[in-house]
């Protein structure tokens, strides 16, 4: 049967004390809410419903355009009436899979072993064994390992309170038997809600066939409920990153000290010191080294390039045998050659670097297009914005531009052009020539040095 997956994101998530809605809280720097979204769209079901409530426009407006349905739940009247509400659309005769906004570590995997041990059940149950069960429903089977019912904490007595197997709140139910299920519930339990887990003794009654599949993967079900549980999902989502990365075959000088929010894709042989963050869609290819404390965001880095400690790269596109930092801000925008070289405090924004080319120290590049085998000398800086606008500096191959100078834009360095160091150019300047603004050296003869006046 063609499977519907529904997402349970209706609560407020009041312990988190926080004015944004629970299942938008980021980790690993994306809501929780579209971690599980990703999940199941690895897994292609026929229909995503995502059941929200509070601050319900908010949490649309973030999830739009992913092709998920939403169904409003105005009056949180428990988890049995949040998947009631969606009945009306969902599409007839499927199978359905209950997900968590705050339960975000939930794997592919997991959801594929639920599906597989669900063939010829009304209801699966995807169970656990916490260390401490204190808060779950409790999952009671008979004296021949059947399930009978999930007792929630509230109406547990002190012998089912013993019970360790304990309730995930995932579940399985079968398409054909959905809408007579749900259809049963009643809120006359001790919280007054309609319980999604008294699905369970219905379809017992009814003499269904009814299973509890026990997940090993205990942190896919960790669920999110204040800050600190938040940080403790934070930490096993880097742990998992950290040996995805380390069984690929990257070398980390301390997998305690990497963060990756996002997907950093690696090629053979790669080394990254300490403190590294790496945010968005990150590339790295063979032989790239990355020293201490450096944040790599939306990037590609080609092979054998080293990003040397304390650089922040953001949207570039490096090449191979490039190297960078130390101390380097590499901005939106920038694309470098093979072989170019960065030194330490250069900034760079939307700005080609042609092959080969140097910029050492201290400068400024922002909205320039330079050719290859050019040295840009320290300090010098691209005047590329007059208050109001954003203006082009060309430099073109085999350029040298000497120290502390300003190339005010709009303005061209023809092919194989000397400029003078200490010069504001602010037109362009011939081919193979030198070019150089600057008042000529002078010496005054006459000038003494200014004596200590005698303090009053
Ligand atoms: C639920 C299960 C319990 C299980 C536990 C696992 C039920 C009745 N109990 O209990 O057996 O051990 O999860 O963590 O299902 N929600 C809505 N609309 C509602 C109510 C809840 O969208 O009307 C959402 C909440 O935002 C939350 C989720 O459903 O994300 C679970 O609700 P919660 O109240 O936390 O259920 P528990 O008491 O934890
Ligand atoms: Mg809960």
């Amino acid at each position: 049967m063609p499977l519907s997956i529904i997402i349970l994101a209706a609560g407020q998530g009041v312990r988190m004390k926080s004015s944004r809605p629970k299942v938008m809280h980021a980790l690993a720097g994306k809501p929780m809410l579209q971690h599980v979204v990703d999940t199941c769209l690895a897994l292609e079901p026929d229909q995503i419903i995502v059941v929200v409530g509070h601050q319900s426009e908010r949490v649309r407006s973030m999830m739009h355009d992913q092709g998920l349905e939403f169904v409003e739940q105005s009056d949180q009247q428990g988890t049995g009436h949040a998947v009631a509400q969606c009945l009306p659309v969902l599409n007839k005769g499927n199978d359905v899979i209950v997900l968590y906004g705050d339960v975000p570590l939930i794997s592919v995997d997991t959801i594929r072993a639920l599906l597989d041990k669900s063939d010829g059940t009304s209801v699966n149950i995807l169970s656990f064994l916490p260390q401490n069960s204190q808060g779950y429903g409790r999952i009671q089977r008979s004296a021949d390992d059947n399930v009978e019912a999930i007792v929630e904490e509230n109406d547990a007595s002190a012998e089912q309170k013993k019970i360790r197997e304990s309730n995930s709140g995932i579940l399985f139910i079968v398409g054909e038997k959905i809408g007579d299920l749900i259809g049963k519930l009643e809120n006359n339990n001790v919280q007054g809600e309609y319980l999604l887990t008294d699905v369970v003794k219905h379809a017992v009654q009814q003499g269904l066939k009814v299973a509890a599949t026990i997940c090993s993967e205990n942190d896919d079900l960790y669920g999110v409920n204040n800050q600190a549980q938040l940080a403790e999902v934070e930490k096993i989502y880097r742990c998992r990153q950290v040996e995805k990365l380390m069984r690929g075959g990257v070398k980390l000088y301390d997998p305690a000290r990497i963060d990756v929010r996002g997907t950093l894709q690696v090629g053979t042989d790669i080394e990254i010191d300490i403190n590294c963050v790496f945010e968005g869609d990150v590339s790295l290819s063979d032989r790239v080294k990355i020293g201490a404390n450096c944040v790599i965001r939306n990037s590609t880095i080609g092979s054998d390039s080293i990003i040397q400690p304390m650089s922040s790269i953001d949207g570039a596109v490096i090449g191979n045998r490039v190297s960078i930092g130390p101390f380097a801000r590499i901005r939106p925008g920038t694309e470098c050659a093979d072989e170019v070289k960065i030194g330490n405090f250069v900034e760079t924004k939307k700005s080609q670097i042609g092959a080969g080319s140097k910029v050492n120290h201290l400068s400024y590049i922002g909205d320039a297009e330079i050719g290859a085998a050019v040295n840009i000398g320290a300090g010098t800086i691209t005047c590329n914005y007059d208050g109001v606008n954003k203006f082009k500096t060309i430099i073109e191959d085999g350029v040298f531009i000497g120290s502390n100078t300003q190339l005010v834009a709009p303005v061209r360095i023809a092919r194989g052009a000397t400029i003078g160091a200490g010069s504001t150019i602010t037109s362009d300047t011939p081919a193979d020539k030198l070019t150089l603004s600057r008042s000529k050296q002078v010496t005054i003869d006459a000038w003494k040095k200014p004596a200590r006046k005698n303090r009053e």
